[in-house]
């Protein structure tokens, strides 16, 4: 393992996808509006943290990968925001494209006493036009040379289109592993990448059966496959962790460790970045989905949108005592 760890630093991974900010406000909830039913909520603190595509860059280089990433914001002070948070972390940030006809993808959720009280989305989800998709290929063009891997991080807010994967799929003619993590509504997109990683809900609607059992389970891996034409499916079962399911016909199911969970949400974004990343440094699949699963369970025994480390898998394997 160590060993493998060691090739991350040297292992190119281009994230792509729909950039986001995660912004949390939390304070106190002392008395009822006397203008609505409503809590009045005392702000006592304000974080804005990396989210969607951007969650998953901070995951890969969390784990000691070397980066790129590419997407787009608005000409906004909240993408000014995302581009200053970006190079904090010492992300290059030439293949962020700002567009005029979008907005920052911002999620504001207001947190009083532990308890989620409202959550708001700004955001423009139509499909980036083409100039925006010209600018993002010309970025890839000239990061190939450095790339092994290409997480596609697809929320659904216009940034993944059906034109971009395809100009992906040929400009890297089968030469850097492309994985996927979808969302439901987009899974005529995805035909031709290397491996996709959706939830039960997901999987469900892609492959158009209702999971509900290891038979369904395993039916909906197929047709995905089949219909996908991709290396492989992983299919991510929450608590339940995940099966691999491989172009060979190969099955494999990978239970989660025992452990407190804190924060589910975010573990898709730790999978496919520990995934992409183990895999382009030389994992197997099966390897790759075991360190992922690992990965993942650190990250949801922590409070917020977390991401794991090297030493943190390390010990989670160790310590793992299957569920
Ligand atoms: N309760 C849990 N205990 C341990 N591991 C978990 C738990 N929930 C999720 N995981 C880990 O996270 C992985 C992804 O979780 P899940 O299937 O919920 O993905 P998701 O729905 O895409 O998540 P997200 O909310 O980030 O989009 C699982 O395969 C598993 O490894
Ligand atoms: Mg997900």
């Amino acid at each position: 393992m160590k060993n493998l760890f060691k090739k991350f630093s040297k292992t190119g991974i281009l994230v792509i996808g729909d950039l986001m900010i995660d912004q949390y406000i939390w304070g106190k909830v002392r008395r009822i509006s006397p203008e609505a039913p409503v809590p009045v909520v005392e702000v006592t603190e304000e974080e804005m943290l990396l989210g969607g595509a951007a969650n998953v860059a901070n995951n890969v280089l969390s784990l000691g990968g070397k980066v790129f990433i590419t997407g787009a914001i608005g000409m906004d002070d909240k993408g000014k925001i995302l581009i200053n948070k970006l190079e904090e972390k010492g992300f290059g940030t030439d293949g962020i494209i700002m567009d005029e006809n979008r907005s920052t993808t911002v999620k504001t959720r207001v947190i009083a006493h532990n308890q989620q009280v409202v959550r708001f989305d700004r955001e423009v989800k139509s499909d980036i036009g083409k100039s925006t998709v010209s600018s993002i290929l010309d970025y890839v063009r000239s990061s190939l040379h450095e790339i092994k891997g290409i997480i596609i991080s697809d929320y659904c807010k216009g940034l993944i289109t059906k034109t971009l994967i395809k100009k992906l799929i040929e400009l890297t003619e089968s030469k850097v592993f492309i994985a996927v993590d979808p969302k439901t509504g987009h899974f005529d997109y995805y035909k031709g990448v290397d491996l996709i990683t959706p939830n039960i809900g997901e999987a469900s609607f892609g492959a158009g059966i209702d999971i509900k059992d290891d038979e369904t389970l395993a039916a909906a891996g197929e047709i995905l496959l089949k219909k996908l034409q991709c290396k492989a499916v992983i299919i991510t079962r929450g608590d339940e962790g995940m099966t691999l399911f491989e172009k060979n016909g190969h099955i494999t199911s990978i239970p989660t460790c025992a452990r407190e969970v804190y924060e589910v949400s975010g573990a898709g974004d730790t999978v496919i970045a520990a995934l992409t990343l183990s895999h382009s440094a030389g994992a197997e699949l099966k390897e790759a989905a075991d360190i992922a699963n690992h990965a993942a369970g650190v990250v949801v025994g922590k409070l917020g949108t977390a991401v794991a480390t090297q030493q943190e898998i390390l010990k989670s394997m160790k310590e793992c005592k299957p569920l």
